[in-house]
């Protein structure tokens, strides 16, 4: 279960306007990604592009041997039933209660008879924490519940991929690592291949095995969870840390000047590499590895402090 994205030398543009170019990458089946960059990167564009609602350019997106920028209708369509999707917004109907919401794709896609949707229905309700509330319409629940409702609805077609878009925009910090821990328990309970769109600088550090950072119309940077978070590189150490000093500015990239300003001004020390969020059912991560492996294996010196289990909520800055 789980299944490999190859993306390679992926490019899109919108008339005139490149949105991102040269991107190339391959998701890992089964293990959770996340994928960072400042608003209007085209991380959106991106999910969108590896469902093939969006045609890129040029490049190749190769799911299962089909390449799905260049596949038929009727093979896309097939490649699609692999996918999950939690948008933003969740985006649910809002004239339709819960249970109807999740069962939609089932009814849609399948042709399941009702007393089999149901069982599937009020399953993934479960997992994702909502029984009992499947008779409120969107309207009426909370934003943490649209989102776990979306979710479930993402996993009834049981899906080898799921894509998330945002998913703890709107959330407060517990909500946040509630979902959090959803999502691990899913991913090793489910095993299906896990990509995350997040501004969260708190679940890039913790959730994923991988990080990939979109940047200037590129991918920056896209590798194991502690390459990233022991780079020195300039764009990957201020976004991953949050922090002002770096070419990052309020509106995309500094000019010259703001630039020069910041010369000979140190950097804050690299924060503590947190341990990696364990799922809380006892089942591993497929890709489960002993913290500090990979610096070790790289020879990578992490900053002090790192992998210690107090430092396991800490956020740098
Ligand atoms: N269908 C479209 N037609 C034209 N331009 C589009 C379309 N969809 C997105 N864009 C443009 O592509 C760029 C990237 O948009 P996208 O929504 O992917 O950003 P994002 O990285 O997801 O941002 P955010 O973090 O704010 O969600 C934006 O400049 C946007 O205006
Ligand atoms: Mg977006």
């Amino acid at each position: 279960m789980g299944v490999e994205i190859q993306i390679e030398g992926l490019t899109k543009s919108f008339g005139r306007q490149l949105i991102w170019g040269d991107v190339t990458l391959t998701v890992p089946p089964g293990e959770i990604c996340v994928m960072l960059g400042p608003s209007g990167t085209g991380k959106s564009v991106l999910l969108k592009t590896l469902i093939g609602l969006l045609k890129p350019d040029r490049g190749s997106v190769v799911i299962e041997g089909v390449d799905i920028t260049t596949c038929s209708e009727r093979q896309l369509y097939d490649v699609r039933k692999l996918f999950g999707v939690l948008f933003q917004d969740g985006a649910m109907f809002g004239s339709m209660n819960l249970y109807d919401n999740v069962a939609f794709p089932l009814r849609e896609h399948t042709r399941k008879p009702e007393s089999e949707i149901r069982s599937i229905v009020m399953e993934k309700m479960d997992l994702v924490g909502l029984l009992g509330a499947e008779g409120k319409l969107p309207g009426e629940i909370s934003g943490g519940m649209r989102k776990r409702a979306g979710l479930a609805r993402a996993l009834v077609l049981d899906p080898e991929i799921v894509l998330f878009d945002e998913p703890d925009s709107g959330l407060d910090p517990v909500r946040t690592s509630f979902l959090n821990q959803l999502i691990v328990d899913l991913n090793a309970q489910i095993d299906a291949t896990f990509l995350i769109v997040t501004h969260d600088i708190n679940t890039a550090r913790t959730v994923p095995d991988n990080i990939g950072l979109l940047y200037h119309r590129h991918l920056a940077m896209f590798g194991p969870r502690e390459m990233l978070l022991s780079s020195e590189e300039p764009v990957v150490r201020q976004f991953l840390n949050a922090q002002t000093i770096g070419p990052i500015g309020m509106s995309e990239e500094k000019d010259a000047d703001e630039l020069e300003a910041e010369k000979g001004r140190e950097l804050p020390p690299l924060p503590p590499i947190p341990l990696q969020l364990e799922p809380s059912t006892g089942i591993p991560r497929r890709s489960q590895r002993p913290p500090g492996e990979w610096c070790r294996t790289y020879g990578v010196t992490p900053p002090p402090g790192s992998f210690e289990p107090a430092m396991a909520m800490s956020v740098g800055g």
